[in-house]
């Protein structure tokens, strides 16, 4: 980052942080978290405990033909369908502790009544183009068909079921034109082509402006700049607003019969519904505006890698050519995608771990503390079974767990459970050179977590849980305690002001455990809001301590190898 591009970071006064809408078709799994949901949510943990002014705005994405194909196959009303997935996600999210301050749903009056006027401001304007282009259409369903409600023979390996969009069988991406004897996923019956008229976004006529503006932000991921850099050199084209469907936002013209907002225009603008919706139930309606069109706030969209040109280039285009000053995204931190066990996630294959079946037999924390370690931050990595119950019962266990058990132990056998009696004048080269470099980790984990790059802040917090354990070895308060209890009581001081600074960093990782940590230590403040400060400041003495627990149960493989199984066996039933 240069040194421009730190010192404007300074000048924010908030920091508006938003992860991508998830579709209400179905569960979260484990692809999303990594992907979009932990990271923000380790990042809007980070600042809330630096005491900074931020709001991490979410809901679920409930218009387009994702949502009315899952409906029909299951029978049942799409705005049912969405108000039942909307429950279960919103739950998954909350027992696994992912702390939106609002969670919306674009199927909510007040998103409709958004992105109307939203749609309207660029019309108004002269803003949008609009285009009479050929579709397939069914006469027997009378209406349009949009790709993925078309069938045919596949142009490339003749394969008959191919889809409008793309074949399942030789993995081409398509266009309905390219299928041979198109036909209608619903009724099998022949389409036709017949014109139609839609409002499209001037993307190309957009993209000097969109350049002119990206090239300002060279501190962005690699990833994301390579991304844009290729679509850029392709040439932007103009991407379709609307569409003709029935389930969705009507589009609020006269004549418009039949057609609704394309999914891809009105989601990101949920984002707004969100942050309205937040406003009013502030009981300040206006409040909104603060996070969207005030010069001191700073917008950050966490997303995966698949939803980066609507992110970074489309969303951007749209809120640059509103009559209103809404800010721009200040950094736009994609994610590649994670695998499962060295394969590919399938949902359409089951071939996925669904959060609401994680959390009924394991802890939060785990998970996240084991995404954490492997995000996808600059290119794709692997959830193994394995790998989490090696992570829980050796980093979070034995690095973390034993550490803070020990210290707890050792302080309500030896010190009637209170802090024990030191001042600074007691504290030895080794006491200082562990604090000193406990600190330096929460510096670099700071450092890191500003960057986006939240692997390296744990491993500063991993070193912070090797520094505290290799204190108690060397400074060994159990053999002090048999010769000068004074010295062993400052050793336990010391730890017990590093477990402090541990559960500190680790509090964004591990929420649940660590709020268990604070409160043991006897910290009335709040850990979450502002607790970094008071994690820097000397524990006192004399302050009673609580009865600790073990933090993190290991996991034994009789736990782990159902779901090594399961996985396996999907794949086996593949081949
Ligand atoms: O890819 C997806 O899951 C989309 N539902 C993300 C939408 S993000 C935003 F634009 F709303
Ligand atoms: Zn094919």
């Amino acid at each position: 980052m240069s040194s421009a591009d730190e010192s404007d970071r300074q000048a924010f006064q908030r920091t508006l942080v938003t992860a991508a809408l998830p579709y209400a078709n179905g569960d979260i799994h484990l692809g999303h978290l990594a992907g979009a949901y932990l990271p923000a949510d380790l990042y809007v943990r980070y600042l809330r405990l630096r005491g900074k002014e931020v709001l991490f705005i979410c809901g679920t994405d409930e218009y387009g033909v994702a949502i009315t194909m899952k409906a029909e196959q299951l029978q049942i009303a799409p705005q049912e369908l969405v108000d039942r997935n909307y429950q279960s996600i919103a739950e998954s999210f909350a027992g696994f502790g992912i702390s939106f301050d609002n969670f919306s749903q674009t199927s909510r009056p007040i998103h409709a009544e958004t992105s109307s006027a939203f749609f309207l401001d660029l019309h108004r304007r002269g803003k949008l183009r609009q285009k009479t282009v050929e579709q397939y259409y069914s006469p027997s369903l009378g209406r349009f068909l949009a790709d993925r409600y078309i069938e045919g023979t596949c142009p490339q390996c003749s394969a008959e079921n191919a889809r409008g969009d793309q074949c399942e069988s030789c993995g081409t991406s398509l266009s309905p034109e390219e299928l041979i004897n198109p036909r209608s996923v619903l009724d099998n019956s022949p389409l036709e082509m017949r014109e139609t008229t839609h409002w499209f976004l001037p993307l190309d006529e957009w993209q000097p402006a969109l350049e002119k503006w990206q090239a300002g932000h060279p501190n962005w991921k690699e990833n994301v700049l390579n991304y844009c850099r290729g679509w850029f050199a392709d040439g932007l084209s103009p991407r379709a607003a609307t569409r003709d469907l029935h389930w969705g936002v009507k589009v609020p013209l006269p004549d418009h019969e039949g057609k609704v907002f394309y999914v891809w225009f009105d989601a990101p603008i949920g984002y707004i519904s969100s942050t309205r919706e937040w406003a009013a139930e502030q009981g300040e309606p206006e409040a909104w505006r603060t996070w969207w069109q005030d010069q001191g706030t700073r917008l950050i969209h966490f997303i995966g890698k698949d939803n980066i040109v609507f992110h970074a280039i489309m969303f951007p285009g749209m809120l640059m050519h509103h009559s209103e000053d809404y800010i721009l995204p200040d950094n736009v931190p994609a994610n590649e995608f994670l695998n499962l066990e060295g394969k590919k996630l399938s949902t359409s294959r089951g071939y996925a771990v669904w959060l609401p079946d994680y959390l009924e037999k394991f802890s939060p924390d785990t998970l996240r503390f084991t995404l954490s370690r492997t995000l996808p931050e600059t290119r794709d990595t692997d959830f193994t079974w394995k790998g989490l119950q090696a992570r829980n019962n050796n980093e979070l266990g034995n690095n973390f767990g034993n550490l803070i058990n020990r210290i707890f132990t050792f302080a309500h056998k030896y010190f009637e459970g209170r802090v024990p009696d030191w001042t600074d004048a007691d504290l030895t080269d080794l006491d200082r050179a562990t604090l000193d470099e406990v600190a330096g980790c929460m510096e670099r984990y700071a450092v890191r977590m500003e960057k986006f790059e939240m692997r390296a802040a744990m491993d500063e917090a991993f070193l912070a849980g090797q520094a505290g354990n290799r204190y108690f070895d060397e400074s060994a308060p159990f053999r002090s305690r048999k010769t000068d209890m004074a010295r062993c009581g400052v050793s336990i001081a010391v730890a017990l002001q590093i477990v402090r600074q541990i559960a500190v960093m680790l509090s964004p990782i591990t929420p649940f455990a660590m709020a268990k940590v604070w409160t043991w230590l006897g910290m009335e403040t709040d850990l979450e809001h502002g607790g970094w400060e008071e994690g820097l400041r000397p524990l006192p003495a004399g302050r009673p301590l609580g009865k600790q627990e073990i933090l993190f149960p290991r996991i034994e493989d009789e736990t782990i190898q159902p779901e090594i199984d399961r996985l396996a066996k999907l794949v086996e039933d593949q081949t």
